[in-house]
Order: C-alpha cells, then structure tokens, then sequence
C-alpha cells in the first residue's frame, strides 16, 4: 500500500507522514531530503545551482541512501546539513532541473516497489505514484506556516524575523508551483486537507480515519 502526502512548506506534511507511518507500521520517505540532498552536492561542487548542465552531471554522480531516519550522500549522515538556510535556499532552484527529477523520481518508485510507503513531497501523488492507494494534499494559510517556521527556526537558534520566513516560504511555494516540470498541486484524486487550525494529533486521526474507511470500503 503507498501513501501519498504531497503539500507546500510548512504544512505539517513531515511530522503527519512520519507519524502516520509509524501508526501504520510501514516505511516512511521524505523526498524533500533527497531534492535537498541533491542541494548540498551542488553547494559542495563548484557548480552554480542554476547551470542546468553542471547540476545535471552532480545529480548523476551522488550516491543517496536512507539508513533509518538519516539520509546519506556518498556515504556520509548529512540529515543535519541538508537542513540549513543556505541547502533551504536553492533546493526548489535545484529541484526544478529535469535531470535532477529523473533520478530522484527514479529512485522513489524503486524505493516503492519494496513494499508499502508513507512518502511525502510536492508530486508523489500526481507523478510519482500516480496508482497510489490513497493520495492526500496537506496545506495551511501562509500565515500558519510561516509561524510555524518561525518558531521551530528560534527554538533552533535563528535570529530571522517572521516576515524574512514568510517572504522565503512564498518564494519556495511560487518556484515550486510555477516550475515546468512536476509543478506542487493536488492529485485530482487527492483529499486535501486544510491544518491552519488542526493539531499534529488531529491531522494523523483524520488522515487514519479516511484510510480505514477506504481499506474497509475495498476490502467489501
Ligand atoms: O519538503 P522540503 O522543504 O524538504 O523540500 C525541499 C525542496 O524540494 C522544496 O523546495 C521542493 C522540492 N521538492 C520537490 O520538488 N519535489 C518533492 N517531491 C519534494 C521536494
């Protein structure tokens, strides 16, 4: 059974995936770490994050591997660095290159085949996994997702105000629903779920609920 939870910045969609996954007892699949992984290669080489080519050759080249909760590149834990403002900043830059999905898309289904997922991302459900069973989108107000940032960004320590999270999360969300290629959207089968003023807790028991409701259905 694959999950789908695709849905922009901010939304709650990592911590209700990873969550549900557990509830479920199936593996989880954060994409995003993988674009951002993608990310920090580039950063690392010397190419420019909008040279097509050059981040087409570091896409080709990177070895990416989740080991429990950490992801890997060439062989080494980057689940911390692949979170800083500066792999935050170009990853939808990144993610827009072609090749760059290609591989990465190719890499999921693969992950997929091996059996059931919770995957979350920004095309899992329209593209990615088009079949899956059940397919939800998960957003919020800019305004809740921006606070949201904000807090978690101060309890790590950031001195960015609420208006620098808000203006970067509309740039990420524009980029990510204006690119050519696998543009952030619903699945037309896709249940979409508003969390602006919705717990974790109660996001994870609607989306169990739609699940059991649909397994039932199914399974009569
Ligand atoms: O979910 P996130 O913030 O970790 O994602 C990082 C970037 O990767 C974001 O700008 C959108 C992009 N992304 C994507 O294009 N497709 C996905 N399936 C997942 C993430």
């Amino acid at each position: 059974m694959i999950v789908t939870i695709d849905g922009p910045a901010g939304s709650g969609k990592s911590t209700v995936a990873r969550l549900l996954a557990q509830q479920l007892g199936v593996r989880f699949l954060d994409t995003g770490a993988m674009y951002r992984a993608v990310a920090l290669a580039v950063l690392k080489s010397d190419a420019s994050e909008t040279d097509e080519q050059a981040v087409a050759t570091v896409a080709r080249s990177v070895e990416l591997r989740f080991q429990d909760d950490a992801i890997h590149l060439n062989s080494q834990d980057v689940s911390a660095e692949i979170r800083t403002p500066e792999v935050t900043a170009i990853s939808s830059v990144v993610a827009s290159n072609p090749t760059v999905r290609e591989c990465l898309v190719h890499q999921q289904r693969c992950i997929g085949e091996q059996g059931s997922l919770v995957t979350e991302g920004r095309d899992q459900g329209s593209i990615v996994f088009p079949g899956a069973k059940f397919k939800f989108f998960v957003t919020a107000s800019v305004d809740a997702r921006a606070r949201r940032r904000h807090r978690e960004l101060v309890a790590k320590g950031s001195s960015l105000t609420l208006e620098t999270v808000k203006t970067q999360l509309r740039q990420r969300d524009s980029r990510d629903e204006n690119r050519e290629l696998a543009p952030m959207k619903p699945a037309a089968d896709a249940v979409v779920i508003d969390t602006s003023d919705l717990s974790i807790g109660q996001v994870v028991d609607e989306l169990r609920r739609t699940i059991e409701r649909g397994s039932e259905t199914t399974a009569t």
